[in-house]
């Protein structure tokens, strides 16, 4: 059910969770000043407990009450927000509930620069929200993915549909330097240009790591198998359909990426490509892995490992 930004407001303030679209991907957000509303995310995504929340905000002065200490690198990648990027400060206990930090000392932030998104933040305050699917399933790029995942009378903000398709790529910055937590929308090497090498993770202790990264993602119910070396026409391959690029050779059907090596609107289609596979009931997909790992082609060869079962 699609709402109103004043509907949204209003139900936030009551302790109400609502869907909104983000230029990443839909997140199920509510008040970080209402910890039942909080509750209610973790059970209705099925969520663990042990894997904290971003936290959504509309200016540098909501970062400020939030966070603890501001290091000195942030000026470096301070012009990506608003933006696909999210940073794990050490955060400021008073004001973040410990169940958004799932217990932990940091806080993970992110100024999205979805309009209709950060209208919403500027009247209900900082938001806490995962991305909008059950724990498992692949991200929610349209609003009828949201529908599906938690039915059709659940509240979503009207807005334009994500931009990227993809997550925000996840970082943890401190005085020692900083690390790449979670791949996503920014690829390493435009930070790495801005931040210099990152920290490896032998220095950091385990809480520093991102908790999300042990659970099992992006998995379609169909058991998708990755082909590395190209496919071709006459390739034996076991499958009931292909999912490839505009290019992929193949007579089975075939499920498009779009154009090889596009990344950025490769990746912006994976999430509705992988929940199409099982609305349309295929059991074993053949995934033409085929493409150079650089830049955004090593977040879109994760994500393609992660959803799949086997690699050949
Ligand atoms: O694009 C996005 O990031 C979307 C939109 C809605 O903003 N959100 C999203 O949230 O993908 P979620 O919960 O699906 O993924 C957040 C990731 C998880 O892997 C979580 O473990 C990690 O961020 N994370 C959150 N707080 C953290 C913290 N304090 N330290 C380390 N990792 C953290
Ligand atoms: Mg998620």
């Amino acid at each position: 059910m699609r709402i109103t930004l004043l509907d949204a407001a209003q139900r936030l303030s009551k302790g109400d969770v609502v869907a909104v679209p983000t230029e990443t991907v839909y997140g199920l957000a509510a008040s970080i000043k209402q910890p039942n509303a909080i509750r209610k995310i973790f059970s209705y995504k099925k969520r663990p407990q042990d894997n904290p929340l971003i936290v959504h905000i509309a200016s540098l002065k909501q970062l400020r009450s939030l966070i603890a200490h501001l290091p000195a690198s942030f000026k470096k990648i301070k012009h990506l927000w608003p933006g696909p990027l999210t940073i794990v400060f050490k955060a400021n206990r008073k004001s973040v509930p410990s169940i958004v930090r799932a217990g932990l000392g940091t806080v993970a932030i992110r100024f999205p620069k979805h309009p209709d998104f950060q209208k919403l933040i500027k009247r209900a305050g900082p938001l806490a929200a995962p991305s909008a699917n059950l724990s498992g399933r692949p991200s929610a790029t349209r609003y009828q993915h949201v529908e599906s995942d938690f039915g059709s009378d659940f509240p979503i903000l009207i807005g334009s549909h994500p931009k990227f398709g993809i997550e925000s790529t996840v970082i943890s910055l401190s005085d020692q330097g900083w690390s790449y937590l979670r791949s996503g929308a920014i690829s390493e090497a435009k930070l790495t240009k801005l931040l210099g090498s990152a920290q490896s993770f032998k220095s950091q202790t385990k809480a520093a790591r991102t908790p999300g990264a042990k659970y099992r993602h992006y998995s379609p119910t169909a058991k998708l198998k990755l082909h590395l070396k190209p496919i071709t026409s006459n390739s034996n391959i076991h499958a009931d359909a292909v999912l490839g690029f505009d290019d992929t050779r193949t007579s089975l059907p075939l499920l498009s990426l779009g154009k090889r090596n596009a990344y950025r609107s490769n990746l912006s289609r994976l999430y509705k490509k992988l929940r199409e596979l099982d609305d349309r009931q295929f059991q074993f997909v053949a995934v033409d892995a085929h493409f150079a790992e650089q830049g955004l082609g090593i977040t879109l060869m994760e994500r393609l490992t992660k959803a799949a079962s086997s690699v050949t």
